[in-house]
């Protein structure tokens, strides 16, 4: 019998903490009891740490993309000019968004693999008039890059200190620190898939008080999206409609977890396996896609030619157990993308480090035998 486990590292979905597992079969409970109340505080109290703020974080029973969409249908009024980086994927996901709707949607397009320049995001701006809304990705998935946060927020209010900005934590939130009043961000939004290892299936979002005010006052049709039902019905630490139950009673649980490793050391062990992972790769000869300064803590990219990289990722799968991601749309085929985040640990990445030694020794025909663990351990013991 074949029981080696399998070794998930995809940029989401991510491995399921056997305790999370345990809890979401802990038995169904009604969600209009006092048991889910009781349960909702509970995560509501825990969770805002996650997000950087002390208002409270809506649950959708959906994926991320709901929240994505659920920001925009309850921020931007009909015929308001909004603002939306690109640059990958998941920007092309709020493009697609935002086009669906009556808005009037201007683009900052970014090349795949950067992160947002700001000076040429401030010049896009100052070229605007009245521009409502800013959306961007924090992480960027697809190409593995994280956006400079902090100082697009700041940017943003020294635009129109009126316009909202608005983050896609997607792939971020849980792995890195948020803090939103700090960084200016009026909505941050996730999934459950990823940093906050649960199954696929709820979906949150945050909203500071000014973007609470806008989403009351927003005259666009909504129905299940419309926030205002989300926090309403949290004053009561309730649901608007059934919720996942199951993944809220997992949600608590990682939530302890996090409680018990210590936030700032989860978002230490994240930088810790991306050193490590950038650090291995090198050694194998791999180019990175994205440079030191906006590379992500929770997803990896590397390039190599096309033929290499689908061996890689089959020999990966086929020989040792691990999956990882291909390239998405223009990246097809010319990058591979290892996730870090939430269940995963350095050695982890020791694993898959040195089945890639393996791999690309045998198909390079050059002994890497070493090299990359060497050149990972050094990076974990140097971050220490
Ligand atoms: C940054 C980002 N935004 C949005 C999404 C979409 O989330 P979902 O697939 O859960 O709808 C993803 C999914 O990978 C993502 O990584």
């Amino acid at each position: 019998m074949y029981m080696e486990p399998n070794l998930l590292l995809t940029p989401g979905p991510t491995p399921i903490p056997p305790q999370v597992t345990r809890a979401m079969s802990d038995g169904m409970i009604g969600h209009r009891s006092s048991d889910f109340t009781a349960l909702m505080e509970n995560v509501q109290s825990n969770i805002k740490t996650l997000f950087g703020t002390d208002d409270s974080v809506a649950v959708l029973t959906s994926s991320g993309t709901s929240a994505l969409e659920a920001a925009m249908v309850n921020l931007v009024q009909p015929d308001e000019s909004i603002a939306v980086i690109v640059s990958g994927a998941f920007g092309d996901r709020f493009r697609n968004i935002a086009q669906t709707y009556p808005f009037d949607v201007h683009v900052f397009e970014v090349p795949w693999g950067e992160g947002a320049d700001l000076k040429s995001f401030k010049k896009f701006l100052d070229d605007k008039e009245n521009i409502r809304a800013v959306f961007s990705q924090a992480c960027e998935t697809s190409t593995a890059v994280v956006h400079p946060i902090h100082s697009l927020g700041k940017l943003v209010k020294d635009y129109n200190k009126d316009t909202l900005f608005i983050v896609d934590g997607v792939s971020a939130v849980g792995g890195m620190k948020f803090d939103m009043s700090g960084d200016a961000i009026d909505c941050l939004v996730t999934g459950s898939q990823k940093a906050l290892m649960l199954p696929p299936g709820i979906a949150f979002v945050a909203m500071n008080h000014t973007a609470r005010e806008r989403a009351s006052q927003n005259t666009l049709s909504r129905f299940y999206l419309d926030i205002n039902r989300y926090f309403k019905s949290l004053e009561e630490n309730s649901t608007p409609f059934t919720p996942a139950v199951s993944l809220i009673q997992g949600l608590a649980q990682v939530l302890e977890l996090y409680k018990e490793e210590g936030v700032e050391q989860v978002y230490e062990r994240h930088l810790k396996m991306r050193n490590m992972l950038r650090a291995g790769l090198k050694a194998l000869d791999f180019e990175l896609l994205v440079d030191e300064t906006h590379a992500s803590p929770t997803v990896t990219a590397f390039k190599s030619d096309e033929a290499e990289l689908a061996h890689i990722k089959d020999a990966l799968k086929k020989t040792h157990g691990i999956t990882i991601a291909g390239g998405q749309k223009q990246l097809k085929g010319k990058i591979l993308r290892i996730g870090h985040m939430g269940y995963m640990f350095p050695k982890d990445m020791l694993t898959v480090l040195s089945a890639l030694e393996a791999i690309t020794s045998d198909y390079r025909g050059k002994k890497y035998y070493g090299r990359a663990l060497t050149a990972a351990q050094e990076a974990y013991y140097e971050s220490i």
